[in-house]
């Protein structure tokens, strides 16, 4: 067997799959769309501490979760410890299953404030953080964290990544996230998977999750027996692919990859109509028009008339031009397209 169902702390997980965090893509409308065709936990995008700590506005959405929303990780990223512990209290109260702390995000406007990945290279502040994170929550609640594999490609860069592993979990972190780049690696390059496997074989006894060019189902499948890693961490291959998940635990079971099939146009209508309508409950009709647009294209992947239909997504502003969409290109049902190898492009940023 390739896989193992995982724990985190009482937090469990029959297939050892996630949904990223994902900047303004990860919000619940794409967390439930996933989870209704499979994804058995997910991850909030990087929620920045200072904001729950003046009650959440400027927010780009509430941090209210709903029944069908579970198990979900609320990710925290910050700059300072004793504030991201403050923060960590309300997000257990408001019922995130687990607690995750953001030591990876590239964007320089985080860096600047010595938040996310900048923190790989403040060891000290780093360790203070995660140490105030769990000493502020009750011991039943777990904590993780998401970690780059190091700052920059130097040995002392990854010494330090390895101590900061080292320290949270000998502190009681229940489990890791390392994204395969560096923090000077951004979104580009490749994703060492050979370093994961290292990794893992260092920490036999930890739950590490790998993230990094996992664009489909099968390279998702790929992580979990080239690295031994516990978990695989779907990120930009879950966008517009809400389908990754149900399709990963079909190869988990065995089911030849040639034998997949995948989406047709009406299972693909069914998903973006619902992802519109759980949109618009969040955002708002407006809002949810500008952030289904750029879903809509990621979608369009599928369709056989890809490219027609990512230019009609591409003017979308509400549920009526959405529908219009629907109507005019997901009408007759029929067999969806595999995407080309090449489709994975979007790259881009943490926005918290
Ligand atoms: C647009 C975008 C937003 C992201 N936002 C977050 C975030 O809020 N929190 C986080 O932990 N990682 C974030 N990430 C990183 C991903 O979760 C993931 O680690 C990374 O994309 C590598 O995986 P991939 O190569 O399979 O996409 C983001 C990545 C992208 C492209």
């Amino acid at each position: 067997m390739i896989f193992r169902p995982v724990n985190i702390g009482p937090v469990h997980l029959p297939y050892p799959l996630m949904q990223a965090g994902l900047a303004g893509y990860s919000d619940r409308a794409m967390r439930l769309v996933a989870r209704r065709r499979g994804c058995p936990y997910a991850v909030t995008e990087a929620l920045l501490d200072v904001i729950l700590l003046n009650g959440g506005k400027g927010l780009k959405q509430s941090i209210d979760i709903n029944d069908e929303d579970h198990p979900i990780a609320g990710q925290l990223i910050g700059s300072e410890p004793k504030q991201m512990a403050r923060a960590a209290t309300i997000l257990s109260s408001a019922g995130y299953d687990v607690i995750d702390v953001n030591l990876a995000c590239p964007v320089k406007k985080i860096r600047n404030k010595a938040r996310g990945g900048h923190l790989l290279s403040d060891e000290s502040t780093a360790i203070d953080m995660l140490k105030a994170v769990r000493d502020a929550l009750p011991a039943r609640v777990p904590t993780t964290l998401k970690i780059r594999r190091a700052y920059d490609d130097s040995a002392e860069s990854h010494e330090i990544a390895e101590r900061l592993l080292h320290t949270a979990f000998s502190c009681g972190y229940a489990a890791a996230a390392v994204h395969a780049r560096t923090v000077e690696q951004k979104y580009g390059g490749k994703a060492s998977w050979d370093f994961l496997r290292k990794l893992k074989r260092r920490y036999p006894d930890n739950i590490i999750f790998g993230s990094g060019d996992v664009f489909d189902a099968a390279s998702a499948v790929a992580m979990l027996k080239k690295t031994g890693v516990d978990g695989v961490w779907i990120a930009r291959g879950a966008i517009g692919n809400p389908w990754i998940f149900q399709h990963a635990i079909q190869l988990l079971n065995g089911v030849d990859e040639a034998l997949l099939n995948p989406p047709t146009v009406h299972e693909q209508r069914e998903a973006l109509m619902e992802h519109f309508l759980e949109a618009m409950q969040i955002h708002g009709e407006q809002l949810a028009g500008r952030r289904m647009r750029k879903m809509g294209i990621r979608y369009a992947r599928f369709h056989p008339e890809s490219q027609r239909v990512k230019d009609a997504f591409i003017n979308v502003l509400s549920l009526r031009d959405w529908q219009k969409v629907l109507d005019q290109y997901y009408k007759v049902d029929g067999p969806g397209v595999w995407p080309g190898a090449a489709t994975v492009d979007l790259v881009n940023e943490c926005a918290a």
